[in-house]
């Protein structure tokens, strides 16, 4: 280990560190603009010159290109690399337009902190600046060509570590423009790091534009909600709305970056249509009559028909507190519940997944990045997940390699390869794939293959690699697989660790805190199963907290038809829904950005999220854009949304004092629960692992077997899948009109072949006719996905809910040209 002197300090670093690194472990901060610790060194500025006075370099070097090396005698300080400095600042700065009072980058600005700290203050150029046009990037990232110093990170970003090409650099000499070669959207769905990647003000945060200084903004350590991952991301509130999410460092989560949905799709919290006012019997009313009209109703369906008679639905969005107080009321009642999962196969995939996933397998979405080989099960990472897709890449940048078993036509930024398998034959090839593995184990030739040839030439190459890797990640996704394949793919893992090599196991999951459902979901899981219970007339009361069963649950006739069924229907949410017209009772309640709470991410790892903001309707509502408002008001709309955890507390509290203090303390011990974890979660947020077990543990699945789904695949049906998309399919996010004006629109996807033998045609529009209802929509051929499937997005622009299912077997004569 090499061990220098930096301006008078000795340090040992590990070989190949570079000295601008070394310095920053010593707490001296070298300036910097193109260095990155996420894209490494390229010594394009010149900025962070050095002078080497011993060693074996010597002279004004680039500390970012240098290597640390036994005996270095570093200063920062020498009065000729200060001088070398400030000429570089003064000549980075000689064609900057000093627009600094408009720049949105203001106030936390690299250039701006660096041209001061580097002691040019004084601007002696006084010839004409070289100018540029900017260009249009789409409705995310702003674009100001002007204030460009040349430091490459954008460039490098995209391509490199993003791995999409429509944004780069051109020109040369002065005239170098990074921008793309026609102005357009920017393609890349992590586009939105430019913003924070760019030291300067060339990218800045479009929908936030103009709307604060970073002093100017309330901030806050939060969680994205906007899949089961969990980045880590810092908010920013202004004026009762949240204005900005930016990207937080977590070396084990999301690294430096996160996805657009992510940086977005906060939109839904600041929205006009957001339901704010308590109401009651369809009449708007203060919050504590609407509580109050809630548990009188509920104690008129409990003493008429039971305590079993009510039900509660919760959500995977909602936090571990909210979850586990739901929980607790269920069953001090008893009420069934609480559901969260939609389906039953989804409930028993879940439990699944979280069942197998013991903290000696889960790897972190940072530690995929290390490794060499990666084999995904059943998961389509930039549409479920897309920071996985990033993950993926930085693996296989580093020389892993990727291989995908999915039937849809998966797309990576990155070389993989992907086997387009059909969902009733993926058992059967994991089933052989883990043969394959035992059979290395055991120096065993393996028997014949019952799946025909030429497939398992490539199961077979995979078997190979994979016993020759020493850090190989399974990934299995939780949408459109079963629980045997959730099963099968920890199987691999475990079968993996037996040939010595360091195997790990990583599931996607179906919400932001899909984890705590599965371990506070009821023993008879699932929506579905609530609603037999409402149509058998054996529930009469429901109450759902922060789900929006409207969006969500996929089969809308019957939920309509359930929910005309209910004495009483209380709705607990921050989002507007259908559901909210149809409910007796609906109590407003805070969104992430003003209670805060725990999330425990699909790697079971359990994160911290600070409340940001009050809870109140933002100005540029109240006051009609003004401000300070031109109507004034003793009030302010919103104030009064409670926390679902209180609007639960508060409907069921007891109002005799014994008993209710009796209740209070059964509320704290349900989250007391979970509290040996929580307050020993690291102070830097970096989270810890929860193990199911320690918990308590998730429900027994129950669920018919995937093989006689198999079965049932005849070469005359077709399977229809409901799948996500990485814009336009997830819940919150799709409010965002920022990014709706970025999402694909919706359109079904068949391999060619298949519309060749029905006699469709690429870019017509097809009908779609289930037992339960009808919808059309264009029709896409594409070759990279399995035949015998049809795969529809569960877009927001789109009933797919009529359609009655998320997964099905059907007939051809069901899809039929026509409107
Ligand atoms: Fe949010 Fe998922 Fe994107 Fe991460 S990958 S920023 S958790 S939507
Ligand atoms: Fe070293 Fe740019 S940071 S040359």
């Amino acid at each position: 280990m090499p061990k220098l002197t930096i301006d008078k300090r000795e340090i040992e670093v590990a070989a190949g560190t570079k000295v601008i690194v070394a310095a920053e472990r010593l707490g001296i901060v070298i300036p910097r603009f193109c260095y990155h610790p996420a894209l490494g060194s390229v010594g394009a500025c010149r900025a962070c010159a050095v002078a080497f006075l011993e060693g074996p370099v010597k002279g004004i070097q680039m500390s970012c290109m240098v290597n640390a090396m036994d005996g270095m005698v570093v200063s920062t300080t020498d009065p000729e690399a200060v001088d070398f400095r400030r000429h570089v600042i003064e000549w980075l700065m000689l064609h900057h337009p000093h627009d600094c009072p408009v720049c949105d980058e203001g106030g936390h600005c690299l250039l701006q902190d660096t041209t001061i700290a580097g002691g040019h203050g004084l601007r002696r150029y006084k010839g004409t600046k070289r100018t540029h046009r900017d260009q249009y990037l789409g409705p995310l990232v702003q674009h100001e060509m002007n204030r460009c110093i040349q430091c490459y990170r954008c460039a490098r970003y995209y391509q490199e570590y993003t791995g999409y090409r429509d944004l780069g650099v051109m020109g040369i000499g002065s005239r170098v423009y990074f921008g793309r070669s026609v102005p357009g959207q920017l393609e890349s769905p992590f586009a939105g790091n430019l913003i924070d990647i760019c030291p300067t003000g060339v990218y800045t945060d479009k929908p936030s534009r103009y709307m604060g200084r970073r002093w100017d903004f309330q901030r806050a350590p939060s969680v994205c909600l906007h899949c089961s991952l969990g980045c880590n991301v810092t908010v920013s509130a202004r004026y009762r709305q949240v204005v900005r999410l930016e990207a937080r460092y977590n070396r084990e989560v999301n690294g430096y970056f996160i996805c657009d949905r992510g940086r977005y799709g906060y939109a839904y919290t600041n929205a006009p249509d957001r339901p704010r006012q308590a109401l009651a019997a369809g009449r708007i009313t203060a919050m504590d009559e609407a509580v109050e009209h809630g548990r009188s109703r509920l104690r008129e369906t409990m003493a008429r028909s039971g305590s079993q008679s009510v039900a509660v639905i919760a959500s995977s969005r909602s936090s571990l507190e909210t979850l586990a107080t739901v929980k607790q009321v269920c069953r001090l009642h008893p009420w069934r519940g609480p559901a969260v999962t939609q389906t039953r196969r989804e409930a028993a995939n879940l439990q699944t997944a979280v069942a197998q996933l013991k903290p000696e397998f889960a790897v972190s979405l940072g530690a995929i990045t290390a490794a060499d080989q990666v084999v995904v099960l059943g998961a389509d990472p930039l549409n479920e997940s897309p920071m996985l897709a990033l993950s993926l890449r930085q693996a296989q940048r580093q020389g892993g390699q990727v291989t995908v078993i999915d039937p849809r036509p998966v797309s990576l930024p990155l070389p993989f390869d992907h086997q387009a398998v059909h969902p009733s034959r993926l058992p059967a090839v994991m089933d052989r794939i883990i043969t394959l593995l035992g059979h290395r184990l055991k120096s065993t030739a393996p028997p014949a293959t019952a799946i025909a040839e030429p497939d398992m030439a490539w199961a077979e190459a995979l078997v190979r690699q994979l016993a020759a890797s020493r850090r190989a990640v399974i990934v299995c996704g939780t949408d459109i697989t079963t629980p045997d394949e959730i099963g099968m793919a920890a199987a691999m893992a475990k079968a993996l660790r037996q040939l010595d090599t360091e195997a790990k196991l990583f599931y996607t999951l179906m919400g932001a805190n899909a984890f705590t459902a599965a371990l506070t979901e009821s023993p008879d899981p699932s929506i579905e199963s609530i609603l037999e219970q409402i149509e058998s007339g054996s529930v009469r009361a429901l109450l759902v907290v922060e789900q929006d069963l409207w969006q969500c649950y996929p089969d809308r006739v019957r939920l309509q038809a359930a929910l005309d069924r209910l004495d009483l229907l209380i709705v607990m949410d921050h989002v507007a829904s259908p559901i909210l017209d149809r409910a007796d009772c609906v109590i407003p309640t805070q969104t992430l950005y003003e209670a805060g709470g725990h999330w425990i991410n699909q790697e079971g790892r359990l994160q911290n999220a600070q409340a940001v903001l009050k809870a109140g309707e933002p100005i540029a509502i109240s006051g009609q854009g003004n401000h300070p408002p031109r109507h004034l008001s003793p009030r302010i709309s919103g104030t009064e949304a409670m926390t679902a955890r209180a609007a639960i507390t508060a409907l069921v509290r007891p109002e005799d004092r014994p008993q209710a203090e009796e209740f209070d303390r059964a509320m704290e011990a349900a989250v007391d629960a979970f509290h040996p974890v929580i307050i020993s979660l690291d102070p830097r947020h970096i989270g810890r692992q929860v193990d199911s077990d320690a918990v308590g543990g998730t429900n027994p699945v129950s669920q018919t077997s995937s093989r006689a789904a198999a079965a049932d695949a005849g070469r005359d049906t077709i399977t229809l899948l409901m799948v996500d998309w990485t814009l336009g399919t997830e819940a919150l996010s799709s409010q965002a009109v920022a990014l709706t004006e970025s999402e694909q629109n919706p359109a079904a996807r068949m391999h060619p072949r298949e519309l060749e033998a029905m006699g469709l045609a690429h870019g017509q529009t097809i009908a779609i006719t289930t037992d339960k209802g009808r919808i059309a929509l264009p029709l896409l051929a594409d070759d990279r996905m399995a035949g015998g499937v049809l795969l529809i997005p569960r877009h927001h622009q789109l009933d797919w809910q009529v359609l009655g299912a998320t997964r099905l077997e059907m007939d051809r004569d069901r899809i039929s040209a026509g409107t």
